[in-house]
């Protein structure tokens, strides 16, 4: 869509250019609306230093959905916060670079910033209330994020924000609107600030963990409104999950976090049917098969690393069965099967790992 037929204001984008000289991570989209490069993301703290985002590159095509999976504490949603300006951390060290549609939003100044959040990019948490306010009804808070973005009137705001919860499947919308958060049930918060993100039709959308407290009905009705909404306008998705499930329900493309960095990226269905790297083939035996009863979760012996507990070479190693000598240095994120656009990081030999998917999967 136009940005001139959205009805929110375009902010002042003026940079040109997209990302810097091509890198692996490039191949995988040929003019991004967002390119990370390099991101790292590390705390100060009375312990000592945490490295959270260690050198994460990937970058996001318009109309795609990307989706970032990992364990809980692989650096997913602080490499998301970082980005967006989010992290409100004065102990945060963030480098690196973020360009969304040509600017550079990694050190843009807030006022600048805040004419993208909820406009051109929005966020969606697994918690709908840290984006909700319980004293207002859920139309107002919706009325609002328009006419923070937009020169409308009251009354238009208020007919937009009851059309964008009826899309969102909110029975009896007009007067759902006039409702507070809390007499929505889980799934009706998640859709409310669905419908909240989506009032100023941002040409991305960051979902992190929007499933995860729910049940897997209610999970699969919120994946697949995110799926026709991203169709219907285009958007580009980030979907932000530690479920591999989720990955195979939605993503188009996927890439793999371990302790901050990506371990695997490609499209989702080449990574679900052909994984390369032993931490996905644990994510993966997380699923269960049909006819199978759902297995123990998680299927990966051991923990991540402590963020200060880095080890040198490949942060995988002390989980991985198949670990060897060489893993003491750090693999490189690059292509190392037949597709151009597979990357992995890790050293085991091409055929080996063949023969091991094989015995694994
Ligand atoms: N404010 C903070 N201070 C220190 N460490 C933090 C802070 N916020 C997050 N971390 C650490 O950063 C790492 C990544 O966290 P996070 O991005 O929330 O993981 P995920 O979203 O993948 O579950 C974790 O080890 C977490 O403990
Ligand atoms: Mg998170």
């Amino acid at each position: 869509m136009p940005s001139s037929t959205r009805g929110c204001a375009v902010p002042d984008i003026t940079e040109s250019g997209i990302a810097g000289p091509d890198t692996t991570a490039d191949a995988v989209a040929s003019s991004p609306l967002l390119a990370v490069r390099d991101l790292r993301v590390a705390f100060r703290t009375r312990a000592g230093v945490v490295n959270a985002v260690n050198g994460l590159s990937f970058s996001v095509a318009p109309g795609e959905v990307l989706g970032i999976v990992g364990e809980s504490g692989s650096g997913k949603s602080v490499s998301m916060y970082s980005m967006m300006g989010l992290l409100d951390n004065p102990n945060a060290t963030i480098t690196g670079s973020a360009r969304f549609d040509g600017a550079e939003l990694i050190g843009m100044p807030t006022k600048r910033l805040n004419r993208i959040r909820g406009n051109r990019i929005s966020m969606i948490f697994q918690d709908p209330m840290t984006a909700l306010t319980p004293v207002y009804t859920v139309g107002w808070q919706i009325v609002e994020q328009i006419m923070n973005h937009e020169k409308v009137t009251k009354a238009e705001a208020w007919s937009r924000a009851v059309h964008l919860l009826d899309e969102v499947g909110i029975p009896d919308a007009e007067r759902r609107a006039r409702s507070y958060p809390h007499e929505f049930s889980g799934g009706m918060r998640q859709r409310v600030m669905i419908a909240m993100s989506l009032a100023c039709h941002p040409s991305l959308l960051i979902a992190d963990e929007p499933t995860t407290a729910l049940d897997v009905t209610t999970q699969r009705q919120i994946l697949e409104l995110i799926g026709d909404l991203q169709a219907k306008y285009g958007s580009s998705v980030i979907l932000i999950t530690h479920d591999m499930g989720v990955i195979s329900e939605a993503a188009d493309r996927v890439i793999v976090m371990y302790a901050g960095r990506a371990v695997e990226m490609g499209d989702e269905s080449t990574v679900v049917r052909r994984p390369r790297h032993p931490y996905t083939w644990g994510l993966l035996g997380a699923i269960p098969k049909p006819g199978q009863r759902k297995q123990r979760l998680p299927t990966i012996p051991g923990l991540p690393p402590g963020p200060r507990d880095q080890p040198t070479g490949c942060p995988f190693q002390k989980r991985c069965r198949f670990a060897m000598e060489q893993c003491s240095t750090l693999p490189p994120l690059i292509a190392t099967g037949e597709e151009q656009n597979h990357l992995d990081a890790c050293w085991l030999p091409d055929e080996v790992r063949e023969e091991l998917r094989e015995e694994v999967a």
